[in-house]
């Protein structure tokens, strides 16, 4: 398993990091199996399994029983459990969380944002933490790109300068143009990982349902679809619906 300081040694390597999010057993033996660098248990799971509207719907007690079960489908890799919207309010409840998902079995937490006082402190307890900058879904009010004026730009870039001398291992850099997260990249000591952030960053991460076609919905702009999961499991599901009615008495 790559540990967080595997992970930022690959910085300047030129050997990319591959993150995917997975949400529970079967599909972390999958990543695993693929060879995936990190599994990213994501909020995001709020809308790709439990069908919700906001990640915001979620907190610690959903969060942890997916990270557990990730945990247990992918021994061998690297686990990143994402801190859901106000468990990381402040640095004792962000503290009290995170050890929640280590004591799981994760190898790290991530954060959206900088919550004061936060990643110091966790840093402080030894937590590897990963950032999350650019557009944060728990609080954005829309879901267009971030960074796009000069002075929304300079803020992230300040940003992940910030995570970066806090001892962030790496940092993950959502829906921001090409040559901010190229910036970035070249300007910071932490792994960059990309979603929508631009062919410059160190790796990437993407969310596993759009990754896998698992629902046939529109995915959003950065997100590639490598297979249509979606479709598969209706035409299996199908064949299965039809051998049973065909089954003679
Ligand atoms: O929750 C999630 O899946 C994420 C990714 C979009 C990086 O935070």
């Amino acid at each position: 398993m790559l540990t967080a300081e595997d992970i930022r040694a690959l910085k300047g390597t030129g050997r990319k990091v591959s993150m995917i999010t997975a949400y529970d057993f079967a599909f972390a033996q999958m990543a695993e199996a693929a060879g995936v660098d990190q599994i990213l248990v994501g909020d995001s799971l709020a809308n790709t399994m439990l069908g919700y509207k906001s990640t915001r719907e979620i907190g610690m007690n959903e969060m942890q029983i997916f990270v557990a079960a990730v945990c247990r489908g992918a021994p061998n890799t690297h686990v990143v459990a994402d801190m859901p919207y106000l468990s990381d309010k402040d640095p004792q409840t962000a503290y009290d969380n995170a050890k929640r998902f280590i004591d799981l079995g994760a190898a790290s937490v991530k954060l959206e944002g900088t919550p004061e006082g936060v990643i110091e402190y966790l840093r402080s307890k030894d937590i590897p933490v990963c950032a999350h900058l650019g557009l944060l879904p728990q609080t954005a009010e829309n879901f267009k790109q971030k960074g796009k004026t000069e002075e929304e730009a300079r803020a992230i870039e300040e940003a992940a300068k910030f995570v970066d001398s806090l001892g962030c291992f790496e940092t993950v850099l959502e829906h921001i143009p090409e040559e901010l997260g190229k910036k970035i990249t070249s300007e910071v000591n932490c792994v960059t990982i990309g979603i929508g952030g631009g062919k410059f960053t160190d790796g990437h991460v993407l969310v596993m349902h759009d990754a896998l076609g698992m629902h046939p919905r529109k995915l959003p702009p950065f997100a590639t679809k490598f297979v249509d999961m979606y479709s598969l499991g209706v035409e299996g599901m199908r064949k299965y619906v039809e051998s049973v009615r065909n089954e003679s008495p």
